[in-house]
């Protein structure tokens, strides 16, 4: 799978896609991750990429024309243009489903926004699927755009040694369940055991075991917090 990424900022990516996982997946031809830099194709001495928003208001606005022809360059490179992205708040919200159908692209191309965002006409233009990891502001797409790639190339087949691994994450199946708890060795710590279920050796009980606890897990996350209780009727 290829991803591209175009940025203000790529040196944001050096140690993030050399780590472990990602840097092995690539390494091994798996995963081709290339980071371009939007002020590349921006015009005049200053390379100016940003400006003031017309109407007024805080901050600055990226402007249409470098990340634009950013794109389009980015897009021409290979024989297929890719599955177009745009980060921002204003997006549709990311979750494991939205991983798994990006993951089925052979090539994403990743716009990270700085500063207030893009001027509205790269979205006229370009028609991106915009999306947001959450409810929050953050001061660029670039983190954003890495947990996208981190999400994404688990997915990838033979990223993840074990195939099994990234079936049984939180959120993969059909239900979207959390995962239950896990337990390693030592078999006590400060007085706390290992479900005794886990050393019984009996596989259908482990997953029948497993599977209520991750339904309890699920339920207890999606529970409201601080709230107050309603009364039952
Ligand atoms: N850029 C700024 N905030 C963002 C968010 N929450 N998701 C995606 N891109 C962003």
């Amino acid at each position: 799978m290829r991803i591209d990424i175009l940025t203000l900022f790529p040196e944001m990516f050096t140690g993030f896609l050399d780590g472990s996982l990602l840097g092995a997946a690539r390494a091994s031809g798996l995963l081709d991750v290339r980071v371009t830099n939007i002020r590349d194709f921006a015009e005049g001495v200053h390379r100016q990429v940003d400006d003031r928003p017309f109407g007024g208001g805080p901050g600055m606005l990226l402007m249409p024309g470098p990340v634009v022809e950013c794109v389009e360059s980015v897009q021409c490179e290979a024989l297929s243009p890719g599955h177009l992205v745009m980060l921002t708040p204003a997006g549709r919200r990311l979750d494991q489903s939205v991983v798994e159908e990006l993951a089925r692209h052979e090539r994403l191309v990743l716009m990270c926004g700085r500063y207030e965002g893009f001027d509205d006409r790269v979205r006229q233009t370009l028609h991106p699927d915009e999306i947001s990891i959450g409810d929050f502001v953050l001061s660029g797409g670039e983190v954003a755009a890495m947990v996208i790639v981190d999400a994404v190339a688990r997915l990838v087949p033979g990223v993840i040694g074990d195939a099994e691994s990234a079936r049984q994450d939180s959120f993969s199946g059909a239900e979207r369940l959390v995962e239950g708890p896990q337990y390693t060795r030592p078999r006590e710590f400060r007085g706390l055991q290992v479900p005794e279920v886990l050393l019984s050796g009996d596989h259908r009980r482990i997953a029948e075991w497993r599977h209520e606890q991750a339904v309890t897990a699920t339920r207890q996350r999606t529970q409201p917090i601080n709230q107050p209780q309603r009364s039952m009727p």
